[in-house]
C-alpha cells in the first residue's frame, strides 16, 4: 500500500483557488491508495469572525469540495482524507472526510479545538469512528488533537492500522515531535498532512511527516514549501502490537488502574 500526504496552503475563503492548487498537485499523488490533505482544507484556518467562517463552510453532502474530491479520487484511484469546514444546520465542525471513488465513506469531528476554533466550532459528537478500506483500517484525528495520548490510543484499541491527522499547526515543531512517539507507542502508522503559508498573525509550519508503528519517520516535508510526500508500508506491520514476545501493548495495559482518565479534573 502506498500512503502520502498533499502540504500546501489551502486559500483562505477561496475555494476555487483552493481547487486550484490542489489541480496541480494531486497528479503528483496519483501513485497513492491513500493521500492526506490538511485541515480546513475547503476554507482556510484564520477567519475575521465566525460569519466568515459559517460562509464558507459546506455541508458533506453539498460540498464542492467534496464533490471536486470524490472525482479526483476516480481519476487517480486513490482515497482522500482532507479536513473540511462542515456546516451542520447552523452549527460548524472542524471536520475531516474519508473520500473514495464511490463518495464519501467516513467523518470525523475534531473533539479538542485550539484556540479561537472554541468561538466557532462545536467540538467533536461522532466520537472515535475507524472505517475499514481494505487494505487498512483507518483512524482519524485532526491537529490539536495530537496533545491528547487517550484518542491515539482509543483509536489503536479499535483496530487502526493507520492515523490520518490533517494539520493547520502553528506551534513550531511540537506535533512533529510527538507524532513518532504516537506511533511508536500504539505501534501505528500516521500520516500527518499539515499546511503552509500564513493567515494573518499566524503562520503554519509545514514539515508534514509519515511515521511508521516503530517510531521511524518515513517522509518529512519542508517547512515552507508545497511538497507531495508518498511511501510504501505494509499495514499489516501495525498488527503486530508486540514490544517482546512476552510484551503486547494493549494487552498489557492495567485499564483497572486507569479510573482517573475518564474522570473530571
Ligand atoms: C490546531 O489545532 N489547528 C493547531
Amino acid at each position: 500500500m502506498r500512503i502520502g500526504y498533499v502540504q500546501f496552503s489551502p486559500a483562505l475563503c477561496d475555494l476555487d483557488e483552493t481547487i486550484t492548487r490542489l489541480e496541480e498537485l494531486l497528479p503528483e499523488a496519483a501513485e497513492a491508495d491513500l493521500v492526506v490533505l490538511p485541515e480546513l482544507c475547503n476554507s482556510g484556518y484564520n477567519f475575521a469572525s465566525k460569519e466568515e467562517a459559517s460562509a464558507n463552510a459546506e455541508a458533506v453532502e453539498d460540498s464542492k469540495f467534496v464533490s471536486f474530491l470524490i472525482n479526483k479520487c476516480r481519476e487517480f484511484g486513490f482515497r482522500i482524507v482532507a479536513g473540511l469546514n462542515e456546516l451542520d444546520g447552523d452549527r460548524l465542525c472542524n471536520s475531516a472526510v474519508l473520500v473514495g471513488k464511490d463518495g464519501v465513506e467516513g467523518k470525523y469531528r475534531k473533539m479538542h479545538l485550539f484556540l479561537r476554533e472554541k468561538e466557532i466550532f462545536q467540538p467533536g459528537d461522532v466520537g472515535l469512528p475507524v472505517f475499514d478500506c481494505g487494505p487498512a483500517r483507518i483512524g482519524i484525528l485532526i491537529c490539536f488533537d495530537w496533545q491528547f495520548p487517550e484518542v491515539w490510543r482509543i483509536l489503536a484499541l479499535k483496530g487502526a492500522d493507520i492515523i490520518c491527522h490533517p494539520t493547520n499547526l502553528v506551534l513550531p515543531g511540537l506535533a512533529q515531535r510527538a507524532i513518532p512517539i504516537h506511533a511508536l507507542i500504539n505501534r501505528v502508522f500516521v500520516i500527518l498532512g499539515n499546511r503552509i503559508g500564513t493567515e494573518g498573525e499566524l503562520t503554519f509550519t509545514g514539515r508534514s511527516i509519515i511515521s511508521d508503528p516503530r517510531g521511524n519517520v518515513l517522509s518529512e516535508a519542508p517547512a515552507e514549501e508545497p511538497y507531495v510526500g508518498i511511501v510504501e508500508i505494509d499495514p499489516a506491520a501495525a498488527r503486530d502490537k508486540n514490544v517482546t514476545p512476552l510484551n503486547h501493548v494493549l494487552n498489557d495495559r492495567r485499564p483497572e488502574e486507569y479510573g482517573l482518565l475518564t474522570q473530571d479534573t
